[in-house]
């Protein structure tokens, strides 16, 4: 999309104005995937139950999917519920699920209106069937839509998609001298996706929770302090603006200008 589709939705004078017109539209992040992680902590602070957090998340998530796609971002990755989290309290994972098909339905209008397609990453066979049938309502709904791809990962973990990747590998036939990273990849939940650019974890833990593994290789690292529920559109254009001053090398090095000259 572009500044103008961005500033249409933004206070006129506020301080996202000016972090918005900072941004470079022509070195955008191809793929944003965010670890939404501190629900608990807000809750905690407040003295409020845990599910209280993850309640207040969901504001984020609407102002983080929005901006997303209003900035022009191809694809947006959420990381909602990972295989691990099934060890919480069966009564926080019940409001979790909860609040998820409350997401879906309440939000189908604003991902049509944005023109977002929305898909699950994830073993999400594994959830409940009135889970898994307000997803497909979702995914169904927006599936003719042509702009932004919205994954959020549900009861996914980064190693059991390498371990389902490599059972779609051998249950295909696939020769071991044919199998290559592309190809690895094109069995992957994320397959034609491009890998994310840039990967976000909020409040601060400096690690990746089982989160894309395969993907990540060379996704630019961004952590905030921010607990997930305070997290707003000014985050998100601060860590473009972040991921724009990197200096991404591959493994090469940087060109200098008097290479760049020679040539
Ligand atoms: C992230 O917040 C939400 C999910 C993992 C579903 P947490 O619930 O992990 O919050 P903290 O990390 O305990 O603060
Ligand atoms: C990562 O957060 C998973 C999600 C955001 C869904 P966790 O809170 O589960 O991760 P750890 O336990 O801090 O590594
Ligand atoms: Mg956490």
């Amino acid at each position: 999309m572009s500044l103008e589709q961005l500033l249409a939705w933004i206070p006129p004078g506020s301080p996202d104005e000016a972090l918005a017109r900072r941004i470079n539209f022509d070195q955008l992040p191809s793929h944003v995937a965010i670890i939404m992680d501190g629900n608990g902590r807000w809750a905690a602070q407040r003295h409020l139950p845990r599910v209280e957090g993850h309640r207040a998340g969901i504001d984020s998530v609407r102002d983080v999917v929005e901006t997303s796609a209003r900035l022009g971002i191809d694809v947006l990755t959420l990381y909602a519920f990972s295989v691990e989290n099934w060890k919480r309290p069966r009564a926080e994972i019940n409001t979790l699920m909860t609040l998820l098909k409350r997401y879906i339905r309440l939000e189908l209008s604003t991902l049509l209106k944005n023109n977002i397609r929305f898909q699950v990453i994830g073993r999400s066979e594994e959830l409940a069937p009135d889970v898994q049938r307000e997803l497909e309502i979702g995914i169904r709904q927006t599936a003719a839509n042509t702009g932004m791809l919205f994954n959020i990962a549900l009861n996914y973990g980064g190693r059991s998609e390498i371990v389902d990747a490599a059972r779609r590998a051998i249950a295909s036939g696939i020769a071991a001298a044919d199998l290559d990273e592309r190809r690895f990849s094109e069995l992957l939940y994320t397959a034609r996706q491009p890998d994310p650019d840039l990967l976000i974890r909020t409040s601060g833990e400096m690690r990746v929770s089982n989160f894309l593994l395969w993907q990540i290789a060379y996704a630019e690292i961004w952590v905030t302090e921010t607990l997930w529920p305070d997290f707003r559109r000014r985050h998100l254009l601060e860590a473009v603006l972040a991921y724009q001053k990197r200096d991404r090398r591959y493994g090469g090095i940087k060109p200098s200008p008097v290479a760049l000259s020679i040539k």
